[in-house]
């Protein structure tokens, strides 16, 4: 090898480790507002709590709310997709476990484990894939629930990953019904 091309291999190799350096860290930094979101401490939660009115969301289709900064997807669900994610084995799920603030410890990521309410009509989850923080868009995907276009990880109607790189369900955060059309989060 000449000392020309010696050279040149070793900048090759600099700018690749360069370019991993920075990749690394710009994971990093879209990850941390998630897992920060995941956790907030209990006084952060009662200063944001929001109602929201959803009595104008109609049977298969999903109201989009900004909360603590992020998307939270309210989505009145239809019969069908209800069935389509109650009827998943749970041996089928990339991560078997619920993800839902409301429930202690690691409930399994049954579609009643999931939804707020015992009917399975309503899903809340936040909106921001578990890869690295993209929003899904809905309605789309292999498994009819949504589709995360940053690299390809499809959800399900439960909002359970099913193919992709995300490694976790969509989460679902603290809320309930505070009264039939008023939902309130955190
Ligand atoms: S951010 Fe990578 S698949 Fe969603």
């Amino acid at each position: 090898m000449s000392h020309a091309e010696d050279h040149e291999g070793t900048r090759r190799d600099f700018l690749y480790y360069a370019t991993a350096g920075a990749a690394a860290v710009t994971a990093g930094a879209a990850v941390w507002p998630l897992v920060n979101q995941m956790n907030p401490s209990a006084d952060v939660r009662a200063l944001s709590s929001i109602r929201v009115d959803v009595s104008g969301v109609a049977e298969g289709t999903q109201l989009t709310v900004k909360w603590l900064g992020k998307p939270v997807f309210i989505r009145y669900r239809t019969e069908k997709e209800i069935e389509e994610a109650r009827e998943v084995p749970l041996s089928d799920l990339v991560d078997p476990v619920a993800r839902n603030a409301n429930l202690k410890g690691e409930a399994l990521a049954t579609d009643e484990n999931r939804a707020l309410d015992d009917t399975g009509a309503w899903l809340v989850m936040m909106g921001v894939c578990t890869h690295l923080g993209c929003v899904p868009l809905g309605e789309a995907g292999d498994f009819d629930g949504w589709f995360c276009p940053c690299h390809g990880s499809h959800y399900d109607t439960a909002g359970r990953i099913r193919k992709g790189p995300a490694p976790e369900n969509l989460p679902v955060p603290v809320a309930e019904f505070a009264d039939e059309s008023t939902i309130v989060l955190g």
